[in-house]
């Protein structure tokens, strides 16, 4: 992605591998500072991933990749690697499909270079198939960030705005600020404003004041798992979007690459749900907004049941709920996958 650092303009990946370590955007400066971690062990990838330096499922696969052949090259103890990056965060199937890539692969480096490779080619994959549902004018509404951070470069869900920007399309944005951890604010704000993208942030609890006034024409967002009849979760907030478009006749887009989907699980029930601390929720930038002694609860994620999709966006093409097992053939004629 091109960023802005003091007037220069830069292209850096979210993250990327040296022969000093990992290196990652730390995504919780943003946008304040673009500042650069180093991570030099597992143990410094299982903290850039639980405590969302790096964050969104394509971006979280790709660390671990990375990770696991720093982790080799350094001579670590790979069955501890693996396991204790598998636990870093339970939602996101990009992780354990990376993890299973990378130990079928002998933990090889060209390896995690070639699984990077693979998501930012499908990210663009999916930028152009996504183009072709988004209209000359067309007011889209995101959730999250499923942009350049969460993946490498392109994103998921942004990919086909950065597209449909591209070509001339007149497109304007609207970005859920996405509490508690405000990724749509602080993230997707930050990254449509360095392309160059109209956009506006609201409030969580707004977007159903906008669909119903007309003023958005369809949803497009990413996922972290996807059951092979199409429930998916994604970051909380999601369901509630998705109902509200449906309700409102507003098509519900879900882009995501291959190795989101995990065709092991049959339903969304049986994704594991992430709670974080509750501090995410009774605090905002180290400043109490609870009163003590009221506790939070926190869900990172919800699970959006198939029937509020209109279709996903893959680097395979677009496929409706009801049509993913043509999507699982094509995925299981990919070598890759
Ligand atoms: O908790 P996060 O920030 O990792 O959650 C991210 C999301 O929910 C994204 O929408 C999802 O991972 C898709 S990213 C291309």
């Amino acid at each position: 992605m091109k960023v802005n650092i003091d007037g220069e303009v830069k292209t850096l990946f979210a993250v990327w591998m040296t022969d000093e370590g990992v290196k990652l955007i730390d995504q919780r400066k943003l946008p304040e500072k673009i500042e650069i971690f180093t991570a030099r062990s597992s143990d410094d990838i299982v903290h850039s991933i639980k405590d969302m330096l790096v964050r969104g499922a394509p971006a979280i696969g790709v660390t671990a990749a990375y990770g696991l052949a720093m982790a080799k090259k350094n001579d670590e103890d790979m069955n501890k690697a693996v396991e204790k990056i598998s636990k870093s965060r339970p939602t996101a199937y990009d992780l354990f499909k990376a993890i299973k890539y990378m130990t079928e692969n002998n933990f090889e480096p060209s390896a995690a270079q070639r699984y990077a490779n693979e998501i930012l080619g499908r990210s663009k994959k999916i930028g152009e198939y996504g183009n072709e549902l988004i209209g000359k004018n067309s007011r889209i509404l995101t959730h999250c960030n499923a942009g350049a951070l969460a993946v490498l470069d392109w994103g998921t869900a942004l990919s086909p705005m950065r597209f449909a920007h591209k070509e001339g399309k007149n497109i304007f944005v609207f970005v859920d600020e996405t509490r508690p951890r405000l990724q749509g604010s602080k993230l997707t704000a930050w990254e449509l404003g360095q392309e160059g993208i109209d956009h506006a942030i609201i409030a969580d609890n707004a977007a159903g004041y906008f669909m119903k006034k007309g003023e958005i024409d369809l949803a497009i967002v990413g996922a972290d798992r996807i059951a092979s009849n199409g429930d998916f979760a994604n970051k909380i907030g999601t369901y509630e979007k998705a109902v509200l478009a449906k309700e409102n006749g507003i098509p519900f887009y879900v882009a995501a690459p291959g190795s989101t989907f995990d065709f092991n699980i049959k339903t969304g029930d049986e994704i594991p749900i992430e709670e974080r601390n509750q501090d995410e929720v009774l605090f905002l930038n180290e400043n109490r907004i609870g009163p003590v002694g009221s506790n939070g609860r926190n869900p990172a994620f919800d699970v959006t049941p198939n029937k509020y999709v209109t279709a996903f966006i893959t680097e395979y093409g677009i496929f409706k709920p009801g049509d993913l097992g043509s999507m699982r053939q094509a995925m299981n004629k990919d070598l890759f996958m």
